[in-house]
């Protein structure tokens, strides 16, 4: 039996190696971990148990019988982080360069199906050219068993893709399906057809970096939601992440202990509005200063930064956090902020995270091309997303919010659970200039440049106080309170306590059709 313990030991020293020596050397030199290095990082200290290390790809096409490599090219199993159960899958790009095949796939699916059946978040660690060429098919069929499962994974439990090297042509597509995906930065890409077919098919010129890389899709596409400088920095994310996510759908978001004073009276924000209603200051600010310790993970962070969403802590609550942000285009809304912002209010109802919304918008970007983009179907998409929410919502206007951002934005009748506003709150339909030159229009066509200045001065006072304010709004019951700026962080860490015991359902159906 000595020799058979030898034979399981050798067994597991052959697989650890993956691709062998030399390519695990050419990794490093690349400034990039091993697969198995990514999941030791990843997770708790001595907590990964492997899965699946003796299977090998059954792909007798071009010789390949002859080139087997234990565990075939993906290292899968489970663990803890902070001590709760995840699944993770670590593409080994030293073996047949993380290629897919059909057994590489099952070995996917395997810890997938586990997770939907534990309740556990899955994350995938992608490095791999795709699908492997020498099985065709198979492999193809393989990638769609995962998006199967990725598609119905979906909003049960949370699904986070890190992609540290090449992802390209379908195997961009399980990624896509998760709900968030990081990329390191000069060392990984994704897109679904490379440079050199991009200049077969249409002439175009295009690096590597600026066709997929993670600078782009932080700031262009938004197809990533975190661009880190290494995979220290990601995986260090990732941990973090999930620390503001329940395990599924079914368990309430985490509550962790909070030395923070819930109470904090902040008297910088009782100046923090400028006098100027055309003054920007920034949003963050005002994030930063009501969380628990200063602390904020900002999803999207070079995407549409005319609005803000990302996870916080308040009171020691998991708190989903959206904000128009007036120092980026006036904290406008259009078509990317609105696709955003509706997508990260979707994956905090899905997993239960109350969602603090903090209101200062001037309205929707005029434009044709906006409007060719289709702004309206995009627009209806946040709408739709915060009507549909049934998680506790407490919304805070600080200073505009006009039209139909205003109803956008959390409102009261879009199941806005808690409204308050600041004293500083303009809500009205349009600001004064727009509402003066739509009223007023043909009188002032009839004066002359110095009245015509005169009038609208006057107009405008009388305009404002009619309706900058917050003070018409709460008449009607659509503001809950006024209040001090300086008590915010106290009032949303109570408006989300009380919210706790919160149960509102939708009607039954099969799903909605959310404008796409
Ligand atoms: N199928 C099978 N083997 C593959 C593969 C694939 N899709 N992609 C890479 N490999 C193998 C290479 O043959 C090489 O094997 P070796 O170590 O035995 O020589 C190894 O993986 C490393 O690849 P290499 O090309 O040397 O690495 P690189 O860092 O220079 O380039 C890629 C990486 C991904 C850009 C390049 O391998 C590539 O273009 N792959 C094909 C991508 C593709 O079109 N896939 C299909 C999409 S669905």
């Amino acid at each position: 039996s000595q020799d058979k313990i030898k034979k399981l030991i050798d067994l597991r020293t052959e697989a650890k190696l993956g691709g062998g020596e030399k390519r695990i050397e050419s990794q490093h030199k690349k400034g990039k971990f091993t697969a198995r290095e990514r999941i030791d990082m990843l997770l708790d200290e001595g907590s990964f148990e492997e899965f699946d290390m003796f299977v090998q790809h059954r792909c007798t096409n071009f010789g390949m019988e002859k080139t087997k490599f234990l565990g075939d090219g993906v290292v899968t199993g489970q663990g803890t982080i902070d001590g709760r159960l995840v699944f993770v899958f670590s593409q080994d790009f030293t073996v047949f360069g993380g290629s897919l095949s059909e057994t590489y796939a099952q070995k996917i699916c395997k810890i997938m199906d586990m997770a939907m059946k534990m309740g556990a978040p899955v994350v995938g660690m992608n490095d791999s050219g795709g699908a492997r060429i020498q099985e065709g098919v198979t492999a193809l069929a393989g990638y769609a068993e995962i998006f199967e499962r990725n598609i119905l994974a979906s909003g049960v439990i949370p699904q986070i893709s890190a992609i540290f090297g090449p992802c390209a042509g379908g195997a961009v597509y399980s990624p896509a399906l998760t709900d968030f995906i990081m990329m390191t930065e000069e060392k990984s890409y994704m897109f679904v057809t490379g440079p050199k077919v991009v200049k077969t098919v249409t002439g175009e010129d295009i690096s590597v970096e600026d066709l997929g890389g993670a600078k782009m899709h932080a700031s262009k596409s938004g197809v990533s939601h975190f661009m880190v400088d290494d995979e220290e920095e990601g995986i260090m994310i990732i941990r973090k992440l999930l620390s503001y996510m329940p395990s599924n759908n079914l368990e309430e978001a985490p509550i962790t202990a909070c030395s923070d004073p819930m109470d904090r009276m902040d008297d910088i924000l009782n100046e923090i509005i400028p006098a100027n209603p055309n003054m920007p200051y920034d949003m963050k600010d005002v994030i930063y200063t009501i969380a628990d310790d200063a602390e904020f993970l900002e999803v999207h962070r070079h995407y549409a930064k005319n609005i803000i969403v990302g996870f916080t802590r308040m009171g020691g609550m998991s708190i989903g956090v959206v904000a128009n942000q007036p120092s980026f285009l006036a904290g406008v809304l259009d078509i990317e902020s609105s696709r955003k912002a509706a997508r990260f209010i979707r994956f905090c109802d899905c997993f239960n995270i109350p969602i603090l919304t903090l209101v200062d918008v001037p309205g929707f970007l005029p434009g044709s091309s906006q409007e060719f983009g289709g702004i309206i179907t995009h627009g209806a998409k946040l709408m739709f997303a915060y009507g549909e929410a049934t998680v506790p919502k407490v919304t805070i206007t600080l200073r505009k919010s006009y039209g139909g951002a205003h109803d956008v934005m959390s409102c009261k009748q879009l199941r806005g659970d808690l409204n308050y506003a600041w004293p500083t709150a303009e809500i009205a339909v349009m600001g004064a200039k727009g509402a003066i030159e739509v009223l007023h229009g043909r009188k002032m066509a009839e004066l002359n440049d110095a009245d015509k200045v005169k009038f609208i001065a006057e107009t405008e006072i009388e305009y404002n106080e009619a309706f900058a304010n917050p003070y018409n709004a709460a008449s009607y019951g659509y503001i809950d309170d006024v209040i001090e700026p300086r008590n915010t962080r106290f009032r949303v860490i109570r408006a989300f306590q009380s919210l706790q015991t919160k149960k509102q359902v939708n009607p039954p159906k099969k799903h909605s059709n959310i404008p796409l």
